[in-house]
């Protein structure tokens, strides 16, 4: 089942002082999604910012927000982020003990379910909640902090993760590095969800980016 290719620039890497413009902007410049990196201090060695501000910038556009949380615990904090305006919600597999049910209580709030697998996590840890996933985020970096290297292991990873979804209603999103230099590569492996924070934000023309990560990916899947 090929599934639609889909850019999800991340605002970690906006600038917070005109966040609601940052927004627009990549929505009039052809994002698909927008991706929301929610970071606790404590999961991961960094803070960026909670509900408030999802809920802040949801008027802003009607685009789908992907709502990456880094914290731990995650479960109680699940439909509060419902509520705040989240559509896909991804936890991570380490996040808590029980994440059969962290996806139970995503989908029961109505949203998307996903599971991020940092660098080192086995996808092998996705085998038994298969039926419970919408979608899968593979970290192409260490998760808490944006403008990281890309790492090449993880394209071997990718394509695992595409042969055990296989037939399945479920996206494969990469996360971390991603420019359009390397957008073929992890379309090639097996992703449809492509997340750029720095490759985007940090050019001047967001639209221009998008269409170019758009146009490297698109060269593999045609
Ligand atoms: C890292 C975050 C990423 C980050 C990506 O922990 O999950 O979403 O913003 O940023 P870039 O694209 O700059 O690597
Ligand atoms: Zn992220």
């Amino acid at each position: 089942m090929t599934r639609p290719l889909l850019i999800s620039p991340s605002i970690l890497a906006a600038d917070f002082a005109r966040l609601g413009d940052e927004v627009r902007a990549i929505d009039e410049g052809g994002a698909d999604w927008v991706h929301i990196d929610v970071m606790d201090g404590h999961f991961v060695p960094n803070i960026s910012f909670g509900m408030p501000i999802i809920q802040a910038i949801r008027p802003v556009t009607k685009k789908v927000f992907d709502v990456h949380l880094m914290i731990a615990p995650a479960d109680p904090y699940l439909e509060a982020f419902a509520k705040a305006g989240a559509d896909v919600i991804t936890v991570h597999a380490e996040a808590g003990s029980h994440l059969d049910r962290s996806l139970q209580v995503i989908r029961a709030l109505g949203k998307k379910a996903g599971v991020s697998l940092n660098p080192s996590t086995p996808a092998s840890v996705l085998t038994h909640v298969l039926d419970r996933l919408d979608l899968i985020l593979v970290m192409t970096v260490n998760p808490g902090f944006g403008g990281q290297a890309f790492i090449p292991a993880m394209l071997d990873k990718i394509s695992e993760v595409r042969e055990m979804v296989r037939g399945r209603n479920i996206d494969i999103e990469v996360d971390g590095g991603i420019t359009r230099h390397n957008a073929a590569d992890v379309v090639r492996a097996g992703a449809n969800v492509l997340v750029a924070g720095s490759a985007i934000f940090k050019t001047t023309n967001y639209g221009d980016e998008i269409r170019a990560i758009r146009m490297a990916a698109t060269s593999v899947s045609a």
